[in-house]
């Protein structure tokens, strides 16, 4: 069976495949193109970067792919409303946006003829994002996802949670795709999610670890190693969050005021209102990411414990759709 393809405004891709965004540098402009290379939705995480450097992607995408390339965005995170006018200057294909939701986003992103995907976890959010203008697709992410998550049961997966959200859509009459997020790594995988009733999958720790991915070896080696994840983190953001295996709280980064700095990266910290509670978020992913694993946090899926290799975007593709 040919896997169907997935419309996502004006833009149409060959395959139902979504590489998830990935913030602090994880998905930039070579994984998102790579993806929308191979006829899958590419998704530049924005999170953690300057408006500047999502600029420099979104236009390095456009030179490496004619695929549709997108942006995530963090509702949560400062730069959010510097971030989202980029995307609209720079014209995307679209802008998923997580970690809360407000209706302004995406009246704006309507205005100006940019589709905006809207990641919930919940039903009451699905009533809520059926009926706001400007919301063009929605992303329906589980318990099973990496990094940050939304459910109330942060444990709860995705063939649970999918058809409770996606009837709540349909009852509100919802029209635009709708797409299953967490767990998924093969191909029958997908067709489940399909055969719920998804018009896409999306994929995110499988793409994390990629060749074209941006993290460091040293964290792609700590998800090759990693036997499996668990929502144990409760980031200063508020939300759960999904990692390997346990980190000693004491081995990730605080705010000193020497020698890490509160940059401010986010709307609301409990860290930043009271240094002695969790952790600077965003210098425990930064950290990861360059390579200095054992200070941060790797942000990964429930499935990540049968993913054994990093692989070119091309044969995860190749597993996918054959
Ligand atoms: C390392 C990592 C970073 C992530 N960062 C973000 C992010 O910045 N914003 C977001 O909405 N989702 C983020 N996610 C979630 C993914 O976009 C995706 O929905 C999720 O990973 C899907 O589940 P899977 O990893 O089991 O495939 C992240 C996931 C991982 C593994």
């Amino acid at each position: 069976m040919t896997l169907k393809g997935l419309q996502i405004g004006k833009k149409r891709a060959r395959y139902c495949i979504v590489q998830g965004g990935m913030s602090i540098r994880i998905s930039l402009a070579p994984l998102a193109a790579a993806v929308a290379n191979e006829g899958g939705v590419g998704t530049i995480g924005g999170m953690g970067i300057s408006p500047a450097e999502l600029q420099i992607h979104i236009r390095e995408a456009k030179v490496r792919t004619s695929g549709v390339v997108g942006v995530n965005l963090m509702y949560v995170g400062s730069l959010f409303d510097q971030l989202l006018d980029v995307c609209i200057r720079e014209r995307v294909d679209f802008v998923a946006i997580g970690a809360g939701f407000a209706r302004g986003p995406f009246q704006k992103l309507h205005a100006h003829g940019i589709p905006g995907l809207a990641i919930i976890s919940s039903t009451k959010a699905a009533r809520i994002v059926a009926q706001a203008q400007g919301v063009s697709g929605v992303i329906v992410e589980s318990g099973q996802a990496g990094g940050h998550l939304g459910p109330k049961d942060p444990e709860v997966s995705t063939w649970e949670l999918f058809p409770e959200v996606l009837q709540e859509l349909s009852a509100a009459g919802f029209k635009g795709p709708i797409i299953a997020a967490g767990g998924m790594l093969h191909r029958a995988d997908v067709e489940r999610a399909l055969a719920m009733g998804a018009d896409g999958v999306q994929l995110g720790t499988r793409f994390a670890m990629s060749e074209e991915s941006s993290a460091s070896w040293e964290m792609k080696k700590a998800w090759v190693d990693a036997t499996g994840s668990q929502v144990e983190w409760w980031s200063p953001t508020g939300y759960a969050s999904r990692a390997i295996v346990p980190h000693m709280d004491t081995d990730l980064p605080r705010i000193d005021g020497v020698t890490i700095r509160c940059n401010g990266c986010l709307k609301i910290c409990m860290h930043r209102e009271n240094h002695n509670l969790s952790h600077c978020i965003s210098r425990a992913l930064i950290n990861s990411q360059s390579g200095d694993v054992k200070h941060g946090l790797v942000f990964a899926g429930a499935r990540v414990g049968e993913i054994n290799d990093i692989l070119p975007v091309r044969e995860i593709f190749k597993t996918l759709i054959s």
